[in-house]
């Protein structure tokens, strides 16, 4: 039922500069696999495929990864190496990869609107690959897959976060919707709020399971005094139509669009292989 996923990889990464200049930020490897690798490993576990990437200027390299490389694939063949690239050849011989360039980086909400023509007019997951995630399940997406079937509505992933912190993130309030679970109704969402302004501590991280009714609201959204067009902004429109509901997920995130944050990642997998 949910056949696609997108994944927003046009933004500049400037928090990474110098090291983004030339290499898009979603290419930033923790161990030896970038960032967008690990997304795209989450969204087949989810029995998902079909791979929608948004790029922009500079940004080739994430098509160079997806593809077959047959002058080092030649190179490697029959040597002790060869087995270094069998991990990657598999996701390619079992995914398809979509490409659509973002013209201006305007933002989360104008990545998902320039992804339209490659989803079309049916609900598909959206994974931002600098929040790396790690589960020990089949991952955050396949739980919200299962989610999906049973409401049929967009479903946001979300994390207690300290309130000191909610200006970072688009923070929602929210009622619970089953007794003992993961699940809340969103009520209301807000991006970046000051923690006094804050309705909660529940932000919203980078997965999500849209339906394609948010082209449209985010066709209407104006942009912030950033210049940029809010996916919260849209969603919250939604939210006061339809059910919307955010899932506290089980799992460690960490947010790899910061230095600390990637540096923790790459000690926790470093960790986790007894590196
Ligand atoms: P971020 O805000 O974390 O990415 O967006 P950024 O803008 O590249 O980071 P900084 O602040 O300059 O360091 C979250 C995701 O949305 C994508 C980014 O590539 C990232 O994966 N994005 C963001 C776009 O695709 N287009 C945009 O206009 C903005």
């Amino acid at each position: 039922m949910i056949n696609k996923c997108l994944f927003p990889a046009a933004g500049y990464g400037t928090r990474f500069l110098p090291a983004t200049k030339a290499v898009p930020k979603e290419m930033l490897p923790v161990l030896t696999k970038p960032l967008l690798q690990y997304g795209v490993e989450e969204a087949l576990l989810a029995g998902i495929s079909n791979m929608a990437i948004i790029t922009g200027r500079g940004k080739r390299a994430i098509e160079d990864h997806f593809d077959n490389a047959f002058e080092l694939e030649s190179q490697l063949i029959e040597t002790s190496k060869e087995h270094l690239l069998k991990e990657i050849k598999e996701i390619i011989a079992s995914s398809t990869f979509t490409y659509v360039r973002q013209n201006k980086m305007l933002g989360l909400g104008d990545a998902i609107l320039t992804g339209k023509p490659l989803i079309g007019n049916e609900p598909f997951a959206v994974i931002l690959a600098d929040d790396l995630c790690d589960y020990s399940d089949k991952g955050i997406i396949a739980n919200m897959v299962k989610i999906y079937k049973k409401y049929k509505c967009p479903i946001i992933a979300i994390e207690e976060v300290p309130i000191e912190k909610t200006q970072k993130y688009g923070v929602i309030s929210g009622k619970i919707l089953e007794e003992n679970s993961d699940l809340y109704e969103v009520m209301d969402m807000v991006e970046k709020p000051s923690p006094e302004k804050a309705p909660s501590n529940m932000a919203i991280i980078g997965r999500y399971i849209l339906t394609p009714d948010i082209f449209d609201i985010l066709k209407t959204i104006k942009p912030d005094s950033n210049g940029e067009i809010q996916l919260t902004d849209a969603l919250r429109v939604q939210a006061r139509n339809k059910k919307v509901i955010a899932y506290k997920f089980k799992g460690t995130r960490f947010d790899c669009g910061t230095v600390k944050g990637y540096l923790d990642a790459s000690n926790y997998f470093a960790k986790k292989i007894s590196l």
